[in-house]
């Protein structure tokens, strides 16, 4: 298989991991040998209720005894998207009351900036320096990393950048602008938390100069950072909130959501305005579903900031010289590229399973299903450490 496997699946680095995945369940993958791995990467934030939930499990099979696949988007009345898209609304901040479906979170981000443009005529984008929002033309052209973009040139014109966390780049938001798009919590560049005020502040001039607001909260959102979407936790409202990842609960979706007056914008002139066959996909809706449901009805959210602490309490080592992010959304940093690279490959020999960061080389990713146990938390956390104890500190010159 693994022959197979470079042979004919197109791949995206030279050396991918190339686990041999045999199941999944709870918190806990397992290779074709059975040998288990405890999960802290959540397929990269996606798997909010671990793996093989019985309740996601549930809605996915009583949906597909149903139908399956029936129509485009948005013409057909489909109970799951119907029930997924109200119940956001219920969970949401009153302007966020519309929700369109999509198959992933960059297709999201794009709907998101086209309804911008089409909502205030406006064709300027500012985003953050070292920002991650997909990889389509559209998101890619708001990624903060030229040198990730630059063989894929011409990308969307008019796309400027301010720093995030930077309340003095704010005059560049003005009424040209169309849009600001950040992620609520920056994902790629290293798990970095909005400073006090900062998102607000951004909602403000954006009012100020009749831009609209999009936050991107495709990793930090579905319960998290310990509220349902990140920017509660910062005084904020966006005018168009992205989603995408953690909604699924393991299946493949995007959503972006915003008032009705603006939603509405996208069924004429032209008609329609954004259109895909299988956003809002039955079985994905109702995964989607039962995954929100659970997230919602259940304690999961607040014992994310519990969870947390455990973390932060049980990494502590001279080779962690910080540890960034919010609830389930961490990253610790080691003092070198070299360091972290020999954690996360060492870790995944001794079953534990992490994960790099896409901009910040010195950071382990940590976004394990919010359902990880804290005796798992425990667990997971002395692997580390052992395995860092193991690391001498002298073999690599810290570069900071
Ligand atoms: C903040 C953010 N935005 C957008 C995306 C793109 O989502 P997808 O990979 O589902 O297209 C990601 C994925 O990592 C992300 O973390």
């Amino acid at each position: 298989m693994k022959t197979d496997f470079f042979k004919y699946q197109a791949q995206t680095s030279p050396q991918p991991l190339a686990m041999k995945i045999g199941r999944a369940e709870g918190s806990y993958i397992y290779d074709t040998n059975n040998k288990p791995y405890l999960d802290f990467v959540a397929g990269i934030s996606a798997c909010t209720l671990g793996h093989k939930h019985p309740k996601i499990i549930n809605a996915i099979k009583t949906q597909a005894d149903c139908y399956l696949h029936v129509m485009v988007y948005g013409e057909y009345i489909q109970k799951p998207a119907v029930e997924l898209t109200k119940l956001l609304a219920q969970h949401l901040p009153k302007k966020l009351e519309k929700t369109y479906l999509t198959n992933s979170g960059t297709e999201a981000v794009e709907g998101a900036l086209k309804l911008a443009k089409r909502a205030t005529g406006r064709s300027q984008i500012i985003a953050a320096k070292h920002a991650y929002h997909g990889n389509t033309m559209g998101a890619m052209s708001v990624m903060g990393y030229e040198e990730r973009k630059k063989a894929f040139r011409p990308l969307l014109p008019d796309v400027q950048f301010i720093t995030y966390n930077n309340t003095n780049e704010l005059d560049k938001i003005t009424t040209k602008t169309a849009c600001v798009i950040l992620e609520t919590i920056q994902g790629g560049a290293g798990f970095i938390v909005p400073s006090k005020d900062y998102l607000l502040k951004v909602q403000e001039r954006c009012h100020e100069v009749g831009a609209l607001l999009i936050l991107d909260e495709i990793q930090s959102g579905i319960g998290r950072t310990g509220k349902l979407f990140g920017f509660q936790n910062y005084n904020c409202t966006p005018d168009i909130l992205v989603s995408g990842k953690g909604l699924g609960g393991g299946m493949p979706i995007g959503a972006f959501t915003a008032s009705a007056k603006l939603m509405d914008l996208l069924q004429d002139h032209p008609k329609l305005g954004h259109i895909t066959t299988f956003g809002g996909h039955p079985v994905i809706a109702a995964s989607a579903l039962a995954t929100l449901k659970e997230v919602i009805e259940s304690n999961l959210i607040t014992q994310t900031l519990e969870k947390e602490k455990l973390f932060r309490k049980h990494l502590v080592h001279p080779l962690i010289t910080e540890i960034r992010g919010k609830g389930l959304m961490l990253a610790a940093l080691t003092p070198s590229a070299e360091i972290t690279n020999e954690v996360i490959l060492r870790c995944q020999d001794a079953g534990l399973i992490l994960f790099w960061l896409l901009f910040e080389p010195k950071a382990i990713r940590i976004t394990p299903p919010l359902t990880i146990s804290n005796k798992e938390i425990v667990k997971g956390c002395s692997i580390i450490i052992d395995i860092l104890n193991r690391i001498s500190p002298s073999q690599d010159t810290p570069t900071t």
